[in-house]
């Protein structure tokens, strides 16, 4: 059955070059330095979801590259995000991934208190400074945007536009998927840290050649169907319906069984699994029975966390519970079967035998994705690795170049 789908997509060239990035780019340090300040301190970074934030005083943090914030609902019910960065001498006012303050942030350090809006409500013992002016040392805020219940931010100005202009053609989906009711599923954050790059990980998960061979439970469950869909403006969408025939694996057979759409779904939605990208490394993937998203924070050149959180509907049936354990069973097999992926690929780059990718027309997502690295980062489409004392003046000298 051929499902239309809302999207203006980006068609796949006939002819195109097919080596990906050259391997340097993914083991030097001097290429992170630059995709630190150039992708992801200046493109929005998902944090989470409202609900994680349930009652006043609520936290997240998130650090990325050497920056640290923390998303905070203040008394007034907003949520915002500031650098998790004590003006006095930097400590954490907050620490940990999640929390709760009560009425206030007091720092570890020497004390000093802030209110839950960031602005410093006392320094302690004020008498030892001298003249203290307490505006003068709030919390600095972070850019952040909520879009249909999930927490954006960015640290830096950059070249996107507003997360709401950015994800506009996925914001249907979004609603019909009720996203901003969803609740957190207790305390879901998975993390795990790979020792690779991590557009080893991007590389694996931007494309679905490898879903017959690599992932037998998401094969048995819509490869049939599934298709990855590039957008403009460094989106994409992927999509496999499933429910074509009952399932051979236990999980699969018993998941397509008690799976039920929620009321409302549009055809390209119903029965089916959905991930939304988002440049540089964020995926949402939604099931009928509630969301993930899961980004890959890169920690050095060779090493990669990745994390993510899980979302459920708040009203659900025990059918509906059922279905998600057994949606999430899953995933969590592909999850592991693309770790292992991930090492081998990021691991032959090191090898004098490895060419380059030849990719396959059903790959063009990690194109897409190196076109938009080597748009920002130009030294990165140079075959041969200049000295990494040089990267940083290549590049910019490249971006100069009319
Ligand atoms: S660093 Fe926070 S009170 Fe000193
Ligand atoms: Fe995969």
């Amino acid at each position: 059955m051929t499902v239309h789908l809302p999207f203006r997509t980006e068609p796949t060239p006939n002819s195109w070059e097919r080596s990906g990035l050259p391997a340097w780019t993914y083991r030097s340090e001097a290429v992170l330095a630059l995709e630190r300040s150039s992708v992801f301190l200046t493109h929005w970074q998902v944090v989470g979801h409202v609900s994680d934030l349930p009652a006043v005083g609520d936290w997240l943090s998130f650090d990325i590259l050497g920056e640290r914030a923390v998303v905070m609902r203040g008394q007034d019910g907003l949520v915002r995000a500031f650098h998790n960065l004590c003006r006095h001498r930097g400590a954490r006012v907050v620490d940990g991934v999640q929390g709760s303050c009560r009425g206030s942030i007091v720092c570890p350090f020497h004390g000093w208190v802030y209110n839950l809006d960031g602005t410093l409500r006392g320094a302690s013992r004020p008498d030892s400074f001298d003249g203290f002016d307490r505006d003068n040392f709030h919390l600095k805020p972070i850019e952040m945007e909520v879009f249909h219940g999930f927490i954006f931010l960015r640290f830096e100005p950059g070249p996107q536009p507003s997360v709401a202009d950015l994800l506009a053609p996925f914001a249907a989906d979004f609603a019909a998927y009720r996203s901003d009711e969803l609740v957190s599923d207790g305390p879901s954050r998975w993390i795990t840290e790979l020792p690779v790059n991590w557009k080893s990980v991007r590389d694996v998960d931007n494309e679905g050649y490898h879903v017959p061979l690599a992932h037998p439970g998401l094969q048995d469950l819509y490869g049939r169907d599934y298709a990855d869909h590039q957008l403009a403006g460094g989106i994409n969408f992927s999509r496999g319906a499933f429910g074509d025939r009952p399932g051979r694996t236990w999980s699969v057979r018993h998941y397509i069984a008690l799976s039920q759409d929620p009321p409302g779904l549009p055809p390209h939605l119903a029965k089916a699994w959905t991930y939304y990208g988002l440049f540089p490394a964020t995926v949402f993937a939604f099931t009928p029975e509630g969301a993930q998203f899961y980004h890959e924070v890169p920690l050095s050149a060779g090493r990669t966390r990745l994390t993510g959180r899980l979302y459920r509907y708040a009203q659900e049936t025990r059918r509906q519970r059922l279905a998600r354990y057994l949606a999430q069973r899953i995933d969590r097999d592909t999850s592991a079967e693309d770790q292992q992926l991930t090492i081998w690929s990021n691991e032959s780059m090191a090898s004098r035998a490895f060419d380059g990718f030849h990719l396959s027309d059903l790959e063009y997502g990690l194109r897409a994705h190196h076109d938009r690295l080597r748009d920002l980062i130009p030294v990165m489409a140079l075959t041969d690795a200049p000295p990494e004392a040089e990267i940083a003046r290549r590049n910019a000298e490249l971006l100069d170049r009319p």
